[in-house]
């Protein structure tokens, strides 16, 4: 028996359906570890790339009238998908959402600049570089799509995506796209109220015009102190866990005596205990397991609780 909140024939109409519509831009029993920065997570029903608004819309009609899920993933970059991988619709930003365009700019004043929400953070940045725009230098060496970003609100100890935040459009799964400014969410440390049920389209930050070599500077310095500090060798979702209020999650671990600690194919990194690899051939099974250990150890220890900052998606 099925124990999905749709029927199996309805996934099977609906697997006929997009394969009309989308011809190469959708896959099915896709295995996501091919498209998640982890490189772990078992496979998608249906995997489609949409190319524009009203394909979000015909996307969502679909899953209204064959009560599939909708799940949304940019480059993985911060996702564990479980190793039964995802039932029913999951978008890609890979092929969607892509411009950059500059709206204003102000010699002595401020920049606005729309960006699509499938722009990966590193091509921001770089584009950011060569107009001399500052304000986003917090963004040095963090990787994955803005559309993530946001729904993350990645950042670093120099910022986050919600300080130069202004305007955001949202598609929600309900089928209609609305453009918000900043002001009506909450932006805190790696959660917002914005993107819930929903994904981002565009967005538009406020940048400053700078210097460029001194923004080059910056970013180049930036880089080379995560280099010095992360493992960026080996497949990984950067930061596990949110460090709780107080306390930083890598030092923790690390005082639990886990570093290095291994399950499987994956491992607490040696270089900062905070990270967990895919050493290779990891499942999403050998990493969870990392990570209620790590959560247990830690408890017993400290008496601290560690939340996940990696999203774990999947059955
Ligand atoms: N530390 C240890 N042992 C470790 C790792 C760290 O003792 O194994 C100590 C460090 O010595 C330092 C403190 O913990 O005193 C903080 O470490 P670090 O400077 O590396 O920063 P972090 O708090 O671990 C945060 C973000 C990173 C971001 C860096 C730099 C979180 C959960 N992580 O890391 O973000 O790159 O600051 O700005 O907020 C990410 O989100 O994926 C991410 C990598």
């Amino acid at each position: 028996m099925s124990t999905e909140p749709f029927s199996l024939n309805s996934l099977k109409e609906a697997t006929e359906l997009f394969q009309k519509h989308f011809g190469k831009e959708v896959l099915f029993h896709e295995p996501l570890k091919n498209h998640l920065a982890y490189r772990v997570g078992g496979p998608a029903d249906i995997l489609v790339f949409p190319r524009n608004e009203a394909d979000l819309h015909w996307i969502s009609t679909q899953a209204k009238a064959y009560q599939l899920p909708i799940t949304v993933i940019g480059r993985g970059t911060n996702l564990l998908v479980k190793d039964g991988g995802i039932r029913g619709i999951t978008v890609s930003l890979e092929k969607a959402f892509k411009e950059i365009d500059l709206i204003s700019k102000e010699e002595m004043g401020t920049a606005r600049v729309r960006v699509g929400s499938g722009v990966g953070k590193p091509e921001l940045l770089g584009w950011a570089i060569d107009q001399g725009l500052t304000g986003l230098e917090f963004s040095s060496g963090v990787p994955g799509t803005i559309g993530g970003g946001i729904y993350m609100n990645a950042g670093t100890k120099y910022g986050c995506y919600g300080d130069i935040l202004k305007e955001l459009r949202i598609f929600s799964f309900s089928g209609e796209a609305k453009t918000y400014s900043r002001e009506q969410f909450h932006f805190g440390y790696r959660e917002q109220t914005a993107v819930v049920d929903s994904m981002v389209v565009w967005v538009v930050f406020e940048l400053k015009p700078g210097d460029k070599t001194a923004i080059q500077k910056e970013v180049s310095r930036i880089v080379e102190e995560r280099k010095e500090k992360q493992p960026l060798h080996f497949p990984s979702c950067g930061s596990t866990f949110k460090n709780p209020e107080g306390f930083s999650a890598g030092r923790l671990i690390e005082k639990a005596g886990l570093k290095g600690l291994r399950v499987g194919g994956a491992q607490v990194s040696e270089k900062h205990a905070n990270f967990i690899l895919n050493t290779g051939d990891a499942k999403a099974s050998d990493i969870l397991e990392l990570i209620e250990t790590i959560k247990q150890r830690v408890k017993e220890e400290f008496q601290v609780t560690l939340e996940c900052e990696v999203i774990i998606l999947g059955s």
